[in-house]
């Protein structure tokens, strides 16, 4: 069965963590409905929902992606960068333990589940302000025994690695050559985003289908040409705290 994670959007959201973006109001109730649609999508993809107790005191909560990563054999809980995103992982361990065994990166590591792009057993990890060597050596300490790879990749101007790249097919990545260097991932095929789009590059692979930020007409364009299917969804408000369609859940088999 495919499972879902999700968490509410917490109303405390107007201070959340900004990195790259200026602050703008978040229209509340709007961000809670476009989260719902997002989770209808999700169901709508052969998901089940299992949501996660709110945490209306954790600004950037509704982030789930953040906080671990789940491979077939294991989860990895992760050690956010931002100090205030740590105590989000409590309740993370809880809902994943009943899924899989927990390994979890240690101080003085730091790993934002954003950085990590896993894509069959290469694991693609972003150099970036939240995520750093130690965590990336002991990620690859961690998952070498399970038979996968971790590759450290360097990304420019932006939060995480997935807001660079992402896996939009089996072997197929959506990249953004302005913030992340195509050669690195030169075993797949890669479309790049549309060049008058920023922030386009986030895509979430469900099954064979791609959820897709609808701002981005004409990155969209370019997926469908290459025979991907879409399901859009506005995400207009959580967009404004720094996140793409990856970040507000963690999708995996149970
Ligand atoms: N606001 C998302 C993050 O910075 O982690």
């Amino acid at each position: 069965m495919r499972i879902a994670i999700t968490r509410p959007v917490s109303p405390s959201i107007v201070e959340c963590q900004l990195t790259f973006q200026e602050r703008q109001p978040i229209d509340f109730d709007l961000a809670n409905q476009q989260h719902r649609d997002y989770e209808q999508c999700l169901v709508a993809l052969g998901c089940k929902l299992d949501r996660l107790p709110a945490e209306p005191d954790l600004p950037d909560a509704v982030f789930v992606e953040d906080t671990a990563v789940v491979l077939g054999e294991v989860a990895i809980l992760m050690r956010p960068g931002a100090e205030s995103r740590r105590p989000e992982v409590r309740s993370v361990a809880e809902k994943l333990k009943t899924y899989r065994r927990l390994l979890r990166i240690e101080p003085p590591g730091t790993m934002d589940g954003g950085d990590v792009l896993c894509v069959g057993r290469q694991i693609f990890v972003g150099r970036s302000r939240r995520t750093n060597a130690a965590g990336i050596a002991q990620l690859q300490n961690l998952v070498q025994d399970y038979g996968y790879c971790v590759q450290a990749v360097e990304i420019r101007d932006c939060l995480h690695l997935k807001s660079a790249v992402t896996q939009v097919g089996r072997d197929t990545l959506l990249i953004d050559p302005t913030r992340v260097d195509p050669a690195g991932f030169e075993d797949f095929n890669r479309i790049e985003t549309d060049p008058g789009e920023h922030h386009a590059a986030n895509a979430l692979l469900v099954g064979e289908t791609v959820i897709y930020p609808r701002v981005h007409v004409r990155t969209r364009q370019r997926l469908e040409n290459y025979g991907i299917t879409i399901r859009t969804v506005n995400i207009s408000e959580l967009a404004k705290a720094e996140s793409g369609v990856t970040c507000s859940s963690l999708v995996f088999e149970s």
